[in-house]
């Protein structure tokens, strides 16, 4: 009997030594696969597990209309190692969140104003293309190409939702336009002509 209780005693003790309950991104430690290095819990505040920065619009002046915010671990170390993260999107009318990818997640999408038309596209190049409505929500799953268009004539605003607090984003047009990888090299390696990537790269601030 007094054996059992010590070694429930010895349960419970090495499980309070062992289990973490999180682990907020000290964001001067380099970050790994498997995110930032824990700031030390004694420095830990309730701040770190709240952001503002999706309180407001982002700046939809420039050549998409568009804006995305996040809430990686980078801006919001709170979710460093707890496998989620977030951003918004805002869309002026006519804007675009270009063809991208996040290779380290898959994302669900809630429209909170105005109307998105999105869809991606599977690794057996079938597309799945939906128009949301205020409250809608879509998930796109991880490293599918896709893309959000505003569908309405007034802003659009989503949040989204990610399953890693570092989910990345790879924005096609610009892996292909906003680089030095050189025109004749784009043009052999994508069927394009080269004056349309060169106008691109113009565009978008690439070289070669
Ligand atoms: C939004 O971005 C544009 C272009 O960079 C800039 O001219 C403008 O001042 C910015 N607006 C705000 C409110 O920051």
């Amino acid at each position: 009997m007094l054996s059992n209780i010590l070694f429930l005693s010895f349960l419970v003790l090495s499980c309070n030594a062992t289990i973490q309950d999180f682990c907020v991104g000290d964001l001067k430690s380099p970050q790994g696969p498997a995110g930032f290095s824990c700031k030390k819990v004694a420095d830990v505040t309730a701040d770190d597990f709240a952001f503002s920065g999706l309180s407001k619009a982002g700046n939809t002046t420039n050549i998409i209309k568009g804006a995305v915010t996040p809430a990686f671990a980078s801006q919001f170390p709170g979710v460093n190692g707890l496998g989620i993260s977030s951003a918004r999107l805002d869309l002026a009318p006519g804007g675009v969140i270009p063809m991208h990818t996040h290779p380290g997640a898959n994302e669900v999408l809630i429209v909170t104003q105005g109307r998105i038309q999105a869809a991606f596209i599977s690794s057996a190049n079938a597309v799945y293309k939906k128009t949301l409505n205020k409250g809608d929500i879509m998930v796109f799953p991880q490293g599918l190409l896709h893309y959000q268009i505003n569908a309405g004539g007034v802003p659009a605003v989503a949040f989204v939702m990610f399953s890693s607090s570092d989910p990345g984003l790879q924005i096609l047009d610009f892996a292909l336009f906003a680089n030095d990888l050189p025109t004749i090299l784009v043009a052999k390696s994508t069927f394009l002509d080269t004056a349309q990537i060169k106008k691109l790269k113009g565009v978008l601030g690439g070289t070669n």
